[in-house]
């Protein structure tokens, strides 16, 4: 069938299955998010917020889109906001990917990089300033706000959270990643409301804040938060796997070269959260579980497949490690 509109094409992604040789046990099934328009799962919230805001009313052609993000929320607002002839400003830190920023501006979009780190050291405090500066500054704008607009969780209740109850037929347990919390949102109300038994079982990288964790120096770009997120409140979360970022890495090599999947950060998260999740869990007769992948593995040429930014995160951790025991 041959269609003409991008949006139709986000979506109805590939779910394959995946053997993790030390659990013969579990039959785990993966959603490749990276079959969508602009490469991960984040255009599911883009295309279906754009549209919903359009057929409300709350925003018109006219209106000029805003949104702090640096990373594939992006590049997937950047290419439905082209779809659907709107203005686009990215407000970016300098910790954007050269590739990212590339493919932001490639689909016509604006990109307001600020620079001057906020008191925590990050750039989260700026980078909402900037965002509240410009929605001031431009006459009918409107800020997408994806850590608090209920829009970004009912994207993946609708589109991601459907699909998996369609394609599987049973379920115990649903690993997702969070950062902005709309996938784990969305999903696990579906989830719920069509397998109650099933368990929804939240991966975070050690390092972010979401889930009361200590805050420590991050690498990992796309999982994890320096805040928690309000949507998150509305999430049924059953279990929260923290993994570490040396396990995210080695993790995502793993599924290249066993498994023939070039991924993102946060799928290898996932992968060694499961791993980790079921480490020390008896398990009785075969165990069902679906998860998520969330991109493709070319946006992170710089970092996780970069060979000289993996030693430097080794020795990041090996000197934090180090302090720590001295500490103690
Ligand atoms: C690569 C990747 N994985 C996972 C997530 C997490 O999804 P969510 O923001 O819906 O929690 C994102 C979100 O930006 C992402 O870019």
């Amino acid at each position: 069938m041959t269609t003409s509109s991008l949006y139709e094409k986000v979506g109805n992604t590939p779910l394959v299955s995946i053997r993790m040789e030390e659990f013969d046990q579990l039959n785990l099934f993966v959603k490749l998010e990276a079959y969508n328009p602009t490469g991960s799962v984040k255009d599911r919230a883009a295309a279906y917020m754009l549209r919903k805001l359009l057929a409300s009313g709350t925003i018109d052609k006219e209106t000029t889109i805003i949104e702090s993000t640096s990373g594939n929320f992006g590049v997937a607002l950047s290419a439905f906001c082209r779809y659907y002839g709107l203005k686009f400003i990215a407000v970016v830190d300098p910790n954007i990917t050269s590739m990212n920023q590339m493919l932001i501006e490639s689909n016509g979009a604006e990109v307001v990089k600020v620079t001057k780190p906020d008191k925590h050291g990050g750039y989260l405090l700026t980078r909402i300033e900037k965002v509240t500066e410009l929605k001031e500054a431009i006459a009918n704008s409107y800020w997408i706000n994806q850590y608090e607009n209920p829009l970004n969780a009912r994207a993946y209740y609708d589109s991601l959270g459907k699909e998996i109850c369609f394609q599987v037929e049973e379920i115990d347990y649903v690993f997702l990643g969070v950062s902005s919390g709309g996938t784990i949102t969305g999903v696990s109300k579906k989830i719920k409301e069509n397998f109650p038994d099933a368990k929804i079982v939240a991966v975070d990288v050690e390092g972010s804040r979401i889930f009361d964790q200590p805050a420590k120096k991050r690498f990992i770009p796309g999982i994890g938060s320096s805040m928690v997120p309000g949507i998150l409140q509305h999430a049924t979360i059953d279990e929260v796997v923290m993994v570490d970022e040396l396990s995210t890495i080695n993790a995502c090599y793993e599924l290249l070269e066993k498994h023939g999947f070039f991924v993102g950060g946060s799928s290898g998260s996932v992968l060694a959260g499961i791993r980790k999740f079921f480490s020390d869990r008896q398990m009785e007769g075969s165990v069902h579980a679906v998860s998520v992948f969330p991109d493709r593995g070319e946006r992170y040429f710089d970092t996780i497949y970069n060979k000289e930014w993996c030693d430097k995160v080794k020795r990041f951790k090996e000197e934090e490690r180090l302090s720590l025991t001295n500490v103690l």
